[in-house]
């Protein structure tokens, strides 16, 4: 009993020290000086190129397939560091929240659990970026409070949109009650 006490204090040590430890150190993760900036003075924008260690996971979706079988994509939603938070509190997503929308060819097949569609080839990226105050007015891809665009696969930092307006808009007229976001689909945004 006492010695079991004992290891009890002392593991309760071990971790006071730890996180002490951790406290005393200037960051845990310091900023990347070099990191490229998501978005540039002219409000070009590009794929962050960390969000899949730092962006929460919101939501995927599968596109069926037309023969029937399986899906011939799968969506996979991801946004910025606290957006989701903001979002559940207030109903809307903080300025500078980013959305970042994978887009995969998939292949299909049989599985333990069925008839089941995977991920494949990396097609490409949307990128919303959240601009309440639309501030880029004088950028096509910037309106309705979003920058938007789309980037082929290996090429993150340049976006092949040219006008929202043209490319983006009319199919997210669905959604534009909640702020041109398929809400639905995610989850966490829920309260
Ligand atoms: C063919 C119609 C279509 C076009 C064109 C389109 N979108 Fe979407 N987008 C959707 C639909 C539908 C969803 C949600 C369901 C899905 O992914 O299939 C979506 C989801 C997204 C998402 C995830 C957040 C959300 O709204 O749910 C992002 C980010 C996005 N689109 C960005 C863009 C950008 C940027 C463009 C233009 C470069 C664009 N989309 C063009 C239909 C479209």
């Amino acid at each position: 009993m006492y010695r079991r006490y004992l290891l009890h204090v002392s593991g309760a040590l071990t971790l006071l020290a730890t996180s002490a430890g951790l406290l005393s150190q200037p960051s845990a993760q310091p900023i990347d000086q070099k990191k490229p900036q998501l978005v540039d003075e002219s409000g070009n924008i590009r794929v962050p190129s960390d969000y899949r260690e730092r962006y929460r996971f919101l939501g995927s979706w599968a596109v069926a397939s037309e023969n029937g079988r399986g899906s011939k994509e799968m969506h996979v939603v991801y946004a910025s560091p606290g957006a989701a938070q903001t979002y559940r509190n207030e109903g809307s997503f903080p300025d500078g929240a980013t959305l970042v929308k994978e887009v995969y060819e998939t292949s299909t097949g049989e599985f333990t659990t069925g008839t089941v569609s995977r991920a494949d080839h990396l097609k490409g990226w949307f990128v919303m970026v959240r601009d309440a105050g639309n501030t880029h007015q004088d950028n096509p891809l910037w309106g309705e409070g979003w920058g938007w665009s789309w980037f082929d696969a290996g090429q993150p930092d340049k976006a092949t949109t040219v006008s929202y307006r043209d490319e983006c808009l009319g199919c997210h007229v669905p959604a534009r009650s909640t702020n041109w976001i398929y809400v639905d689909g995610y989850p966490s945004l829920r309260k």
